[in-house]
């Protein structure tokens, strides 16, 4: 099957690029603003899919490009996210990721587009609110929080998608990522991606000290592993729900990377120094993905590392 559009080559469409090529034999179209070359031909081949360079805010640019190929599913990924401009509010994340994601739903509509996956967070859901005493499934209260820009334009635009599925006007489908970590670029201006840091100088066995930064406990996933489910819910027919975790099902932060670091790279250089303790208590549950779907996480921590580093040594040798 063709006719698979996927918005944002980034951290994810790459490995969803891979996954179509490989195990679908399918070439999608990849719609980003901005194509990483360096990055991309270090994880795909060219011929793999057709790049339409361009901003997902151009309608027109969209339109055309589900006209010209047909498209009939999409996967969207391409959003302003924290993990590259901080978690401060920030303009992109209501301009792309809630203006930005309403024009390609609206656009699908009108160009008849049967499947719909959207890219949302873990960060729709209303822990404050609510209270947490046990893993959080997919049936937790998900809505606008306080100091939670990014998690609330993800939330925003949920809502729209749900409710055109309801209506039965498009197959809506929604990933709620934990964390995501794996092969990633940086582009100038971009905050600094801090477990990067932490692997790439272990990895590489240069001095690296992470000062200050809280430890962040959540619940993680490899980005391989979230390809693999997106690439599920894109290409499968049926989907019993309409949302989905893709998450380890457990909580780890900076404290667990620097003992998988510590056991893969004994007496390595990386310091964690006056990082408070703190984070989630429960994990999310991912439970319902691996009933309804068969997909269950392939990389646990280690295995996510030993599998960056096999990316990151591969540069070098390029
Ligand atoms: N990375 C995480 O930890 C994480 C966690 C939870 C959810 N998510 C969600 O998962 C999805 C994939 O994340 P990722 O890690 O691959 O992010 P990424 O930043 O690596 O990739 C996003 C891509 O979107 C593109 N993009 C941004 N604005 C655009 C625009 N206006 N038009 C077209 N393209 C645009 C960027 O150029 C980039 O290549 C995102 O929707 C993100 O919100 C990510």
């Amino acid at each position: 099957m063709q006719h698979v559009l996927l918005t944002g080559a980034g951290q994810v469409g790459a490995q969803m690029i891979k996954l179509l090529h490989q195990h679908y034999g399918v070439t999608p179209v990849v719609m980003d603003i901005q194509f990483n070359w360096e990055y991309l031909d270090t994880l795909v081949e060219r011929d793999w899919f057709i790049p339409v360079e361009g901003s997902i805010l151009d309608t027109e640019l969209v339109e055309e490009t589900l006209r010209k190929y047909q498209i009939r599913h999409i996967s969207h990924s391409a959003a302003v996210l924290p993990m590259r401009v901080g978690h401060d509010p920030h303009p992109g994340f209501f301009e792309v990721n809630v203006h930005g994601t309403a024009g390609v739903i609206f656009a699908a509509l009108r160009q008849g587009v049967e499947n719909f996956v959207m890219f949302s967070t873990n960060g729709v859901y209303q822990f404050r609110e609510h209270g947490v005493s046990g893993p959080v499934n997919e049936d937790y209260p998900t809505g606008l929080s306080v100091h939670n820009s990014y998690g609330n334009s993800k939330a925003t635009v949920e809502y729209l998608l749900k409710e055109l599925t309801l209506a039965g006007r498009i197959n809506g489908r929604v990933l709620r990522p934990g964390e995501i970590y794996g092969p990633v670029f940086s582009r100038p201006g971009d905050t600094e991606i801090y477990w990067k840091s932490m692997f790439d100088a272990a990895i590489q066995g240069r001095p690296f000290t992470l000062e200050g930064h809280p430890e962040h406990r959540l619940d993680w996933v490899y980005g391989k592993d979230v390809a693999q489910a997106a690439t599920t819910l894109l290409m499968s027919d049926e989907v019993p729900g309409f949302a989905y975790n893709v998450t380890y099902g457990q909580c780890m932060g900076i404290y667990d990377i620097k003992d998988a670091l510590d056991k893969l790279y004994p007496g390595n250089e990386v310091v964690l120094k006056d990082c408070s303790r703190g984070g989630w208590n429960y994990p999310l549950d991912n439970g319902r993905l691996k009933k309804e779907l068969g997909v269950v996480p392939a990389y646990d921590l280690e295995a996510g590392i030993k599998d960056y580093a096999a990316w990151l040594n591969s540069l070098e040798s390029k």
